[in-house]
């Protein structure tokens, strides 16, 4: 960034307002924060609503979290959206949750030109109905005239299958002469993830008071921190983020090392 853009940046970051804020360093903060978006269903359950109405609650906290991680200058968001094991839902909680999927794109698409704000996609898209998959492809097009702030949609994902896939074509590239196992690398490997090019995130939220992955990012979260918190993700505010980067900061990472 030229000195230009970087007084520019610190002049649109969120100033602080509250007593959480003052608990964060703005200087060092986490350039990647993966969020597991979950405890919709609970937090429906516990208003006498459909579970479909949390996930729209959901969608909602989706858009004011990304917006902040934007103003606040991370570089890169990652969100779980829908797990490869979600398909064992009920059809109409699954349909319900496509449909909430169609509408944001169709919103975001529009509002892209404003926003610039990066959207990508973690998951094997081919598998959902085509007006989605034709959604998520058009907001990559559009995404790919966009630098700075990136998020990354974790649609159809798996951490189990995004490996194998990158395995996959490492066997056949070694079947057709393109490669030799011997040169298979941590690097190499990387960079056949839907990750590619992306840093691993340092921090990964978990709302809902779930302790476990879940099979998200199972390559890429080796050395990140994990926080955890009770809150259910529709509740989910700029400030728990806050404490959740408080708490990475208050850590010592130390990589193996003394
Ligand atoms: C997360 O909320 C959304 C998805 C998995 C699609 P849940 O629907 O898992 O909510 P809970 O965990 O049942 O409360
Ligand atoms: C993980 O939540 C997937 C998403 C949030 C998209 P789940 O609700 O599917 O996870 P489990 O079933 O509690 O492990
Ligand atoms: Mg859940």
């Amino acid at each position: 960034r030229s000195w230009k853009d970087m007084l520019l940046f610190r002049k649109n970051k969120k100033k602080p307002t509250t007593t959480v804020h003052t608990k964060v360093d703005f200087d060092h903060l986490p350039r990647h924060v993966a969020i597991i978006m979950d405890g919709n269903g609970r937090w429906a359950k516990k208003r006498g609503m459909p579970r479909t109405a949390g996930h729209a609650a959901g969608a909602e906290t989706f858009r004011t979290i990304a917006t902040y991680c934007k103003d606040i200058g991370l570089d890169y968001l990652t969100v779980y959206a829908f797990s490869t094991e979600n398909w064992k839902r009920p059809q109409e909680e699954v349909g319900a949750i496509m449909g909430l999927l169609r509408k944001y794109l169709h919103e975001a698409i529009q509002e892209m030109a404003q926003d610039h704000i990066k959207l990508q996609f973690f998951g094997d898209l081919t598998s959902l109905d085509p007006e989605l998959y034709q959604l998520c492809q058009e907001t990559r097009k559009i995404s790919e005239g966009y630098d700075g702030f990136q998020v990354n949609v974790c649609l159809n994902y798996g951490g189990r299958d995004e490996i194998v896939r990158a395995a996959r074509k490492f066997a056949q590239d070694c079947v057709e002469g393109k490669a030799k196992p011997e040169e298979l690398t941590e690097t190499s490997f990387a960079n056949d993830l839907y990750s590619a090019g992306i840093p691993d995130p340092e921090l990964i939220i978990r709302p809902s008071g779930e302790i476990r992955t879940s099979n998200f990012l199972l390559w890429q979260s080796a050395y990140s921190e994990y926080y955890f918190t009770d809150v259910l993700w529709p509740d989910f505010s700029p400030d728990e983020l806050l404490n959740a980067i408080a708490s990475y900061q208050g850590r010592s990472r130390r990589f193996g090392g003394v």
